[in-house]
């Protein structure tokens, strides 16, 4: 896989070599036990659990050096914010105390709350606005790994470091030694490892999004000993890995530790290896695995991220140490019990495709693919894209125009359903299996995220795929079609957006209605 992208060297170099000169302190955040996250949590009578969250300015030390001090914004002056975890079918109230400068909410992500605890300003709530309060109170249907961040100013409020982690833990977990939980993110940093401000910038709303120079993992660069995890041998770990970054797209290279794969986007799946060597994370997705640490066997084991070829990235290091807790590997089935998700019903489908276009060298993909027949010149026209159906790629450069002419890089089924009033780009009515089909007709890879809901990944390019995973983030490269399908069961408004945040910007969002 070879991907260009934006990344500044020189920064970066400055940093790594700055952290390196000056002595990096070991912070242990990426060995942290899950259980100091529960940090300002309470279990009132009910056996709710209430989690306070206040969003305000907030100093962090990203570089893992004290002499780099980073002004951020964070929930509870923490980065990543506290580590909420309840139990499966408990209820979680969160009073967000707005102390930014700015308005705000928090979304759940992945989580099927009632459409007004969503947190979308101005599609299921009015924004909280500085010094105001609100109350989100909802039940956790679904065990699994989660997270929340703000959906107001996202680009920005999520770059500057407001997100967490939401764990909801199966009433009967998975025996395993250790659990870690890994926050995955990226840093646009100066030289005094203070944020650059350009958020936006059209350069990234066009291209990969804002892709930053420094990736931390819970909230510290896994630079020199940052980055070490000390673990036993033959210890089983469960690890809950999360991408927070705004547009980054990692893909994770575990050594010879040979992770199972055992829940995706928070939902259990058939416990399986990876089909491909690299595991590729977008914004937005989570990953559960398991890892069994070798009884012997190599002193270390890297985790590193090789997206950008020629620039790997250092996730993590496991150490082992002491004595085996086991002469080998425990046996024991990894399968999780099923979340209870309402299985589409195919026969019974209501169809409709959603064609992604736009974006720096966009017009290729989409010809290519007008020509290879997926995207035909009636699905165009029916969806007011005549313009390209009917003058091909003159047409095409025109009506790329008129939307760069709009201030849109993007479009979804030909406009930029957030700006033009036009409603939701779906209705459905309650109950009612959608089965759709998304269309990446664009140079960039896409994870595009669907709110209120889980879906099962069906198909991509007509292949079906392994398993059928339940999600709901789907990555799509350039060129692919992805089906996908689910029970419209959550009446309200609900976005799907690409959960790269510049691209959401630049139009790349729409709303999915249920009666
Ligand atoms: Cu995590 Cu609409 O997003
Ligand atoms: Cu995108």
């Amino acid at each position: 896989m070879t991907f260009k992208s934006s990344f500044s060297a020189t920064r970066r170099d400055f940093l790594l070599g700055g952290a390196a000169t000056l002595g990096v302190v070991a912070a242990g955040g990426l060995s942290m036990a899950s259980a100091t996250g529960r940090a300002g949590a309470s279990e009132n009578a009910g056996g709710a659990v209430n989690m306070p969250l206040r969003p305000g300015a907030a100093q962090a030390s990203l570089v893992a050096d004290p002499a780099y001090q980073t002004a951020v914004w964070a929930y509870n002056g923490i980065v990543p914010g506290p580590e909420i975890r309840v139990r499966q079918g408990q209820r979680l109230h969160t009073r967000l105390e707005n102390a930014l400068a700015q308005e705000t909410t928090i979304h759940w992500h992945g989580i099927r709350v009632p459409n007004a605890m969503d947190g979308v300003p101005g599609l299921t709530q009015a924004a909280v606005k500085p010094g105001d309060s609100f109350d989100y109170v909802f039940d956790l249907p679904d065990a699994g790994t989660y997270w929340y961040h703000p959906h107001a100013n996202t680009t920005e409020q999520l770059g500057r470091g407001l997100y967490g982690a939401l764990i909801v833990e199966e009433t009967d977990p998975l025996p395993v030694d250790r659990e870690l939980v890994w926050m995955l993110d990226d840093w646009r940093l100066n030289e005094s490892a203070a944020i650059d401000d350009g958020f936006n910038a059209m350069h990234d709303v066009g291209h990969a999004g804002r892709i930053g120079n420094v990736v931390t993992v819970n909230g510290v660069a896994p630079m020199g000993t940052a980055g070490d995890v000390p673990v036993r041998p033959g210890e089983r770990i469960r690890l809950r890995l999360l991408n927070a970054a705004n547009g980054r797209i990692f893909a994770l290279d575990f050594d010879e530790l040979a992770p199972m794969v055992i829940a995706m986007d928070g939902h259990p799946v058939t416990p399986h290896r990876n089909d491909t060597p690299l595991l590729l994370l977008g914004p937005g997705m989570r990953f559960d695995l398991v890892i069994d640490i070798p009884v012997s066997g190599k002193p270390s084991f890297a985790v590193t991220d090789r997206f950008y070829d020629g620039m790997e990235n250092a996730i993590a290091r496991l150490v082992p140490s002491g004595a085996p807790v086991r002469d080998h590997a425990p046996d024991g089935d990894l399968a999780l019990k099923p979340n209870s998700l309402p299985e589409p019903d195919l026969g019974q489908a209501v169809k409709h495709d959603l064609i992604y276009s736009g974006g720096m060298m966009g017009d290729m993909i989409l010809s290519q693919m007008i020509r290879s027949g997926h995207i035909t010149p009636e699905k165009l026209s029916a969806m007011g894209m005549e313009s390209a159906a009917g003058a091909g790629m003159g047409g095409m450069a025109n009506m790329m125009r008129s939307m760069f002419g709009a201030g849109n890089i993007w479009a979804v089924n030909g406009r930029d359903p957030d700006r033009d009033g036009n409603g939701p780009l779906v209705t459905l009515t309650r109950g009612q299996t959608c089965h759709l089909t998304l269309m990446n007709a664009t140079a960039w890879l896409h994870p595009i995220h669907l709110h209120g809901h889980a879906f099962r990944l069906l198909a991509r390019n007509d292949a079906p795929v392994r398993h059928q995973p339940w999600l709901d983030t789907v990555l799509i490269e350039p060129g692919d079609r992805v089906e996908i399908a689910f029970v419209a069961d959550n009446p309200g408004d609900w976005l799907i957006h690409c959960h790269i945040l510049e691209h959401k910007v630049g139009g790349m969002s729409g709303v999915i209605r249920v009666l």
